[in-house]
This record gives C-alpha cells, sequence and structure tokens, in this order.
C-alpha cells in the first residue's frame, strides 16, 4: 500500500494535533472526519480548509463512503472500546489515543479483537517518543549504570484545563500517570508487580478530585519505581516527561525530562573514600526527525503501508501494562492497600 486512507473520529481538541500530522505525513490521505457533534467535524473541516463533503455523523458511514484503511480514535477515553472495536470489525487498522480504554477487560477485548481481525492497533503514548526518554533508554539497556535498581520520577504542574478533568475522582493518576508509568516501563525494561499510593487534594487545589498522588511500584527483578506528582503546583514545574533519577549498582543519572542529562559512574579505580571516586559520563543523544504525535503517527502508516515491516513503538498489546499500573494505583488509592498489577 502506498498511502493510507484514514478517518479521524472525534474532533475535539487533541484532535487537532492528529488532523495536522496526517495532513503532513507522507504515507497517509484524510479522507474523513468524524464526530458524534457534527458542528465539530465541521469546524474541523473548515480550519483545514477541508472539504466538507469529508465530514460524517457516523463511523461505519466515514468508512463505507470512503474505503478508508484506517482510523484514527481521537474520541475521549470512554468511547475508545466502542469506536476501535468497531472500526476492527469494519476491517480498518486502528491508532487510538491514550488511554487504550476505561477498563482491563475493554483493553483485552480491543487487542484480541485486533488479533482475530488481523489489523494492526497501536496507542499513542506519546512519551515514548522522545529523545532524552530514547536516550536514557538505550543507555541502561546497554548497561551504561550496571544494574538498575531504582527509578524515581516527579511531575509538578499547575494546570487550570477546566473541562472534565476538573470533575474527575483522580485527575492526575487517571487522566495524566499513564504517560509516566509507562515510561518507566520503556526505561527500565521491567514490568509491574505490586502498588502502594496515595493521593490528597491540597487545599488550594482548583480539582474536584485528588490533584496530588504518591505511589511506590515494585517492578520486576525487585527493581522500585517511586512516583511523585502534582496537577496543581504553581511554580517550579517539571517537564511534561517529568523530572527522573535513577539509580544503578555502578553510578546514577539525573535527567529533567527535557534537555539536560546528567550521569556519573563509578570510576574504573574507585578507591576506598567515604564517596568512591566517580567518572561523569556523556550520555549518547538519540535524535528524531519527528517527536510525540508526529512521529508515532508517521510510524504506524509506515507500518501499516509495508505489512508491518518496520517498527511499531506502541502496540496496543503492550500498553495493557502501563494500563494496569494505572488502575492497580487507583485500586490503591481507594482501598489503603498495596495490590497486585496485573493484565
Ligand atoms: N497524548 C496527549 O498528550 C493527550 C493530550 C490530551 C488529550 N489526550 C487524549 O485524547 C483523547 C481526546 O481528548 P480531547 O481533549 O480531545 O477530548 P474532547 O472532549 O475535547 O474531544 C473528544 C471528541 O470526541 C467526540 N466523541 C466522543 N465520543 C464519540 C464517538 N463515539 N464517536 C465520534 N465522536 C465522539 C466528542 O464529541 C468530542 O468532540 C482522550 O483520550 C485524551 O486522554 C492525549
Amino acid at each position: 500500500m502506498e498511502r493510507m486512507k484514514t478517518v479521524v473520529v472525534g474532533c475535539g481538541g487533541m484532535s487537532r494535533t492528529w488532523v495536522q500530522e496526517a495532513l503532513a505525513a507522507e504515507r497517509i490521505d484524510l479522507v474523513g472526519l468524524v464526530d458524534l457533534e457534527a458542528e465539530r467535524a465541521r469546524a474541523m473541516a473548515d480550519s483545514f480548509g477541508i472539504d466538507q463533503g469529508a465530514c460524517f455523523r457516523s463511523l461505519g458511514e466515514a468508512v463505507r463512503a470512503t474505503g478508508a484503511d484506517a482510523v484514527f480514535d481521537v474520541t475521549v477515553p470512554a468511547a475508545h472500546a466502542a469506536v476501535t472495536l468497531e472500526a476492527l470489525e469494519l476491517g480498518c487498522h486502528v491508532l487510538g489515543e491514550k488511554p487504550m480504554s476505561d477498563s482491563l477487560e475493554n483493553g483485552r477485548r480491543m487487542v484480541d479483537a485486533a488479533q482475530a481481525a488481523g489489523r494492526v492497533y497501536a496507542v499513542t503514548q506519546t512519551r515514548r517518543a522522545l529523545p532524552g526518554v530514547l536516550s536514557v533508554e538505550a543507555f541502561l539497556r546497554e548497561g551504561g549504570l550496571g544494574e538498575v535498581a531504582e527509578l524515581h520520577s516527579d511531575f509538578y504542574l499547575g494546570c487550570h484545563f477546566g473541562g472534565f478533568r476538573e470533575e474527575m475522582e483522580h485527575p492526575l493518576v487517571l487522566d495524566m500517570a499513564i504517560h509516566t508509568f509507562d515510561n518507566a516501563r520503556q526505561i527500565s525494561g521491567r514490568e509491574p508487580v505490586t502498588v502502594y499510593a496515595e493521593s490528597w487534594n491540597p487545599a488550594h487545589s482548583w480539582y474536584r478530585g485528588d490533584a496530588s498522588a504518591v505511589a511506590v511500584f515494585e517492578m520486576t527483578g525487585g527493581l522500585r519505581y517511586t512516583y511523585r506528582g502534582s496537577w496543581c503546583n504553581e511554580g517550579n514545574h517539571t517537564s511534561w516527561a517529568g523530572d527522573w533519577r535513577v539509580a544503578g549498582s555502578r553510578g546514577s543519572l539525573a535527567w529533567d525530562g527535557a534537555d539536560a542529562m546528567e550521569a556519573q559512574r563509578l570510576a574504573a579505580d574507585p578507591g576506598e573514600g567515604f564517596h568512591r571516586e566517580l567518572e561523569t559520563i556523556d550520555v549518547p543523544r538519540v535524535t528524531l526527525e519527528h517527536e510525540g504525535h508526529a512521529h508515532l503517527i508517521r510510524q504506524f502508516a509506515e507500518h501499516v503501508c509495508s505489512g508491518g515491516r518496520t517498527p511499531l513503538a506502541c502496540p496496543a498489546a503492550d500498553n495493557l501494562p502501563s494500563l494496569a499500573m494505572v488502575l492497580a494505583a487507583v485500586e490503591s488509592l481507594r482501598t489503603g492497600n498495596r495490590v497486585p498489577v496485573r493484565w
């Protein structure tokens, strides 16, 4: 296949990026826009100079009218399962927004349905495609710090979104933490085993639900991953990817989630001193032509068009453990218990 005929479903805030990237990508023909609220699809078409004839009220109508090969699901989390299952039934490949679904049961059904249909189904876990996170991942995989033992991330932003997030019970953990949790799996190459989490809502918070949380994960091999975060933190913001510290048997690495990365490791002859001799290491940097959505959308189109011969960073089956981390953390918040993470 030279180019992938694609329908975007859900024309809300996030979909502007998807439409923009779909129009810019070499391997994609954007053939349809769908929203339950017809006005939204029409407004999206107008703002990108797309013919109004490409706007549809339902996914089925859009796929049948255009002969689409693929569907981009940019609807709300509660609609992802229904939209993805319908798209697969219509014979389309699917690239969906995170989180893949609102329950693990739905997530598994979606992954199984894609397998049964022989279609590609992936999720845009966008912070997998950042040069910094890929650099840390490669450095650790090649043993840059010896055996990795601890991973810590801080996420502190003051975000005045308005809308649904300010009404959710656990806005930070349910809507945002999946990015950071997923990066912890990516960076460490380990899978989650258990989690204990606590959350609270500071008096100054403008969210109804808990905007601050901490979580401690046990990962395979005994590695501990700790998460601290707040969405009502005014000042000293971290990056959106969070501020990271990794400790290994031979050294440690600090990364600010953007450009700043420092690694120190034991010198060849570390001596017998109170603090052992250390050397500063340059972490080799991975570069990307495009990042985040732009990278993952192009990569998905290339993968589908090449019949699966090119890489795919976020196959949906691999997203299940990250979704499980979020849902298990919420269970821990609700019960006060340390709970197993299963998917
Ligand atoms: N990766 C990121 O950085 C990032 C950032 C923001 C949002 N998101 C994700 O993007 C998704 C969309 O978020 P948003 O902020 O654009 O939400 P939104 O509410 O602004 O837009 C969602 C749109 O989907 C439409 N819709 C809902 N159900 C539908 C259905 N069954 N069929 C057709 N249309 C339907 C709604 O009418 C609405 O226009 C969410 O899953 C969210 O978590 C990801």
